[in-house]
């Protein structure tokens, strides 16, 4: 049996009425912002629970451009944490900002009780990621920015539909920035993001910061950016954000049923606490394994697409040779690249291919 990490094909198995909405797109020529992305953002906003979303050209410039409208840039320390995807970090840097890791917690999130310790007088943004869909306790991280007077961008690229103490993720700090990348839970046919925020002082300056600056077609506020989200994929974000539900609620599902199976191996794995004021979305399903590469070598000959993310965390990567970390600065983080593994958990699976993970994991660690 085979199973892929990829759904795309599946999910795209019919695009015809996202072809017809384009080519009335094509028809009339209308290929950058308008009515159609407005139609998206609005659909978004309301998803999530906030009152503005932005469409831009993908969740790395969604994080970036958040910094830009805060006024975060040279000088400025954002924290974050080593184990999220390249591009949060890449973000901060894009802005011009020095990136300052913390550790995560047993949840492959930042863990907020080292936060504040990472605080210094240049600190000016604390960027959480609810990494895999993971949420970042935010209740004690808002404190802390509270107290310290720091802003807050959340990296909710992986975390649509996400919730934690009855809050959504993305409409906690000042921002948040998602992906529609096309492995996300929403996705589009290629790159790009939204922003949320409730601060129509800060919509206003993204809507200018995603846009030349242009306040019209013949005035320009300042110089900055062209980072819209096509047109076009707005259609397809309009089509699919009907289905985010069903999506979360299936990889929910299939999560659950590993956890219950993977409970039984707990001498090899390593299940995250799962506290219950979380909806946790699933973008990716991961666990701490015992002989980690040898279980990823093994599922992948029996056709199960595992995946490791990540191997090497941001502070040991050539890209922070100029950020002066070390080995063990980070052992939370550091054991989690060594022992981690994903496992296909998409929508598109079916029962049987849940159970034969299931099966092949208990067969490698009852070998
Ligand atoms: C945690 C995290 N942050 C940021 C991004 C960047 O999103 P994009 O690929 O849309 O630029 C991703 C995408 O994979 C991500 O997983």
């Amino acid at each position: 049996m085979k199973v892929p990490y990829s759904y795309l094909p599946q999910q795209f198995a019919d695009p015809a009425p996202i072809l017809e909405e384009i080519a009335e797109v094509i028809k009339v020529g209308d290929f950058t912002l308008g009515p159609r992305v407005e139609k998206f953002e609005n659909l978004f906003s309301d998803f999530i629970g906030c009152k503005h979303a932005i469409g831009v050209g993908s969740g790395t410039d969604a994080l970036f451009l958040s910094l830009k409208a805060l006024g975060i840039g040279a000088g400025d320390e954002v924290i974050t944490t080593a184990n999220t995807f390249v591009a949060t970090a890449g973000a901060i840097e894009t802005a011009g900002a020095r990136i300052r890791f913390v550790d995560c917690a047993d949840n492959y999130v930042m863990d907020v009780s080292k936060l504040e310790a990472a605080i210094t007088e240049n600190t000016k943004c604390i960027m959480p990621v609810h990494y895999s869909g993971q949420p970042v306790d935010m209740d004690p991280l808002l404190k802390i920015a509270q107290k310290h007077n720091l802003k807050v961008v959340e990296d909710a690229c992986c975390a649509i539909d996400a919730e934690v103490g009855g809050k959504r993720c993305g409409t906690i700090g000042d921002t948040g920035g998602f992906s529609l990348h096309p492995l996300k839970n929403l996705n589009i046919w290629g790159d790009g993001g939204v922003i949320t925020t409730n601060n129509e002082e800060i919509r206003d300056k993204l809507r200018l910061l995603r846009n030349h600056g242009m306040v019209n077609r013949d005035e320009y506020a300042f110089y900055a950016y062209n980072s819209r989200l096509d047109t076009v994929q707005s259609i397809v974000g309009c089509h699919l954000i009907k289905d985010v539900k069903w999506i979360t609620d299936m990889r929910i599902k299939f999560a659950e049923s590993f956890d219950s199976a993977f409970s039984q191996l707990s001498d090899f794995i390593k299940i995250p606490p799962r506290p219950a004021n979380e909806r946790r979305v699933y973008h990716m399903y991961m666990l701490l394994v015992e002989r980690r590469d040898e279980l990823h070598s093994f599922l992948l000959e029996q056709g199960i697409d595992a995946k490791v993310h990540y191997p090497i965390p941001l502070h040991l990567q050539q890209a922070s040779e100029g950020l002066g970390y070390k080995m063990g600065d980070f052992p939370v983080a550091e054991k989690q690249a060594k022992n981690i593994i994903s496992f296909p958990v998409h929508q598109h699976l079916i029962d049987e291919q849940v159970q034969y993970t299931i099966d092949k994991v208990k067969e490698f660690y009852k070998a």
